[in-house]
């Protein structure tokens, strides 16, 4: 089976700063690929990659096992790359079905006497959210009165909605509590399930391991570890994002501090 998307030894300078070096990961449909590391990691610039906002300077960056360049986001979402970044996913100000047909509203009339159809794009809404099994009471509200929680679940149902085949999160579950943290991922393994190849950017081991297939770790820039799930579990993963060898050394060194 061809990845839906690939990155072969990706690397990114800002300046003279080398924000990524030899960074490789495949995204599979109906998987999740969790990207972990630390702030600094490089975790933001790889999304940035793969979703079109910077343009990688080494490596390779393949789409259905063709090699691509996006010239920009809109060009990544022309082929199925939606991403929803941790603010920018939503007008918080518009209501919940207006959000949810952002840059695809269905329009009734023809020509100058073309009006946005409220009654249809309501009805979008609803379906979609509803298709997602997310209960929204009122799509009327404006959707900076929604939790955390909800916001990134309507935006990942309006990428499931409108055809997404790669779906990337970056830090979706920062913010939230545990609540709400496992509400979000229930969504992330619905658009799994659907046959979606999902990119799931996080700090948290635990949040990553219960949905992901595959983890990659990055720290400054460059790959600590890339493991399927098979290979590792949530203890020897967690430790690995805490450093490794460095916890132990640090755990070692406070026993030491605590018994004199
Ligand atoms: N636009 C930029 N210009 C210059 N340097 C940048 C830029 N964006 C990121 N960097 C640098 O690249 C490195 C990786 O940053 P990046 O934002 O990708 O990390 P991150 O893993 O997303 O961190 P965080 O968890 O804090 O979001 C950092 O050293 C950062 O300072
Ligand atoms: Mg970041």
């Amino acid at each position: 089976m061809t990845p839906l998307m690939q990155a072969e030894g990706i690397g990114k300078s800002y300046g003279g700063v080398v924000a990524l070096s030899e960074v490789s990961t495949v995204v599979n449909a109906g998987e999740v690929t969790c990207v972990l590391g630390d702030n600094g990691a490089g975790k933001s610039t790889l999304i940035k990659i793969l979703s079109g906002v910077h343009r990688h300077d080494r490596g390779v960056l393949r789409v259905g096992g063709a090699e691509v360049e996006f010239a920009s986001p809109r060009a990544a979402l022309d082929r199925g790359i939606a991403t929803v970044y941790q603010d920018l996913a939503v007008v918080p100000l518009m209501s919940v079905w207006r959000n949810f047909v952002l840059g695809s509203e269905p329009t009734i009339g023809y020509g100058p006497f073309r009006l946005l159809d409220r009654r249809g794009a309501r009805e979008i809404a609803r379906k979609g959210l509803l298709d997602m099994g997310i209960e929204i009471r009122d799509l009327e509200q404006p959707v900076g009165t929604l939790s955390g929680g909800q916001r990134q679940c309507v935006a990942i149902a309006r990428a499931v909605h409108y055809g997404a085949k790669v779906l990337i999160l970056d830090e979706p579950t920062a913010a939230l509590g545990v609540k709400q943290a496992g509400v979000v991922l229930r969504y992330v393994v619905q658009a799994r399930d659907r046959g979606l190849g999902v990119v799931l950017i996080t700090h948290n081991p635990h949040h990553a391991y219960p949905v992901g297939d595959r983890f990659l770790l990055l720290k400054r820039g460059t790959v600590l570890g890339a493991y399927e799930k098979s290979e590792i579990d949530v203890a020897e993963l967690t430790k690995q994002m805490a450093g490794g060898a460095e916890l132990d050394a640090l755990q070692h060194e406070l026993a030491r501090v605590i018994e004199s």
